[in-house]
C-alpha cells in the first residue's frame, strides 16, 4: 500500500481487536518514529501497552479503551510544538496504516495513565490510539474546497489536489478549521482558526497538503 493509498483508506477507528501488534511491526514503527522525532524535534513514543491512557469509564462509550497500544505525543514546550506534532504524527499515522494497523488521534485521554514520563520543559500534547481495528472505520462529512481555500490568482492543479487531500485529514471533532491560500508569488500559506486542537489539526492538514503537491513534483513543503 502506498502512502497515498493509506491516506485514502484511513478513517478513525475506535474499536479494536484483542490482538497484540507483532514484534517486527512494532520495531518498524519504532524506527519510523525515531526518524520523525529527529526531523521534527519532538518525542513520539510508542507505548506497546497503552496502560491506562484510555479510561475504561470515560472511553467505554466510544470503544477507545479497547486500543492495546498508543503513540504518545510529547515535545519541548514551544510555540510550534502542536503543529509539529500534527505534521509528523500524521506521517506516522499513515505509516501505521501502511503496516495494516488502525489509529485514532485522541485529545481527550487520561494524562495520569500514560505510561511514558514527561521530562522538564516538555509537554504531553495528545495521544494516538493504535491497534488492529474491528473494522476500518467509515467515511464522514467534509467541508468543500471552497470553504477551506482561496487564491489571489489562478491556482494550479497541484494546489487544488493539496486541498483535496487536506480535506481527507483527521481533525478534532471533524472541525476542519483551516484555510490554504495560493498567493500571487506562487507560494502557499496556511492558517488555523480558533478551536480545540486546531494547531495540531493545522500540522496534520499541512502534511496531507504536502503529499498532494509532492505528487505533482513540487519540492516545497511546510516542514523538512
Ligand atoms: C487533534 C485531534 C484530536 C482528536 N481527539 C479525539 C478524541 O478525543 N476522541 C475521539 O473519539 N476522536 C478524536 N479525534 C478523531 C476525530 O474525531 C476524527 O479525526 C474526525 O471525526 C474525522 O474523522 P476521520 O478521522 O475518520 O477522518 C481527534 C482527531 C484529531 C485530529
Amino acid at each position: 500500500m502506498t502512502e497515498l493509498e493509506a491516506l485514502n483508506n484511513r478513517h478513525s477507528v475506535r474499536s479494536y481487536r484483542n490482538r497484540r501488534i507483532e514484534r517486527e511491526t512494532l520495531d518498524r514503527l519504532k524506527a519510523f518514529l525515531e526518524e520523525c522525532n529527529q526531523k521534527g524535534s519532538i518525542r513520539l513514543e510508542l507505548a506497546e501497552d497503552a496502560g491506562a491512557t484510555f479510561s475504561r469509564f470515560f472511553h467505554k462509550g466510544n470503544g477507545l479503551s479497547t486500543a492495546p497500544s498508543a503513540i504518545i505525543c510529547i515535545g519541548p514546550d514551544d510555540e510550534t510544538l502542536e503543529e509539529r506534532i500534527g505534521y509528523y504524527g500524521e506521517k506516522a499515522v499513515l505509516f501505521a496504516q501502511q503496516l495494516g494497523l488502525n489509529t485514532c488521534w485522541v485529545g481527550m485521554f487520561q494524562a495520569k495513565g500514560v505510561p511514558v514520563a514527561v521530562r522538564n520543559g516538555e509537554r504531553l500534547v495528545l495521544v494516538i490510539a493504535l491497534g488492529y481495528g474491528n473494522d476500518s472505520g467509515r467515511s464522514r462529512k467534509s467541508k468543500t474546497a471552497e470553504q477551506v481555500s482561496c487564491s489571489d490568482t489562478d491556482a494550479p492543479e497541484w494546489f487544488r489536489y493539496g486541498v483535496e487531500l487536506a480535506l481527507k485529514a483527521p481533525t478534532a471533532m471533524n472541525q476542519q478549521k483551516f484555510e490554504f491560500r495560493y498567493l500571487s508569488d506562487g507560494t502557499v500559506s496556511a492558517k488555523a482558526f480558533f478551536g480545540p486542537f486546531s494547531k495540531v489539526d493545522l500540522g496534520i492538514v499541512k502534511y496531507h497538503f504536502d503529499l498532494g503537491r509532492a505528487a505533482f513534483g513540487q519540492k516545497e513543503s511546510f516542514f523538512s
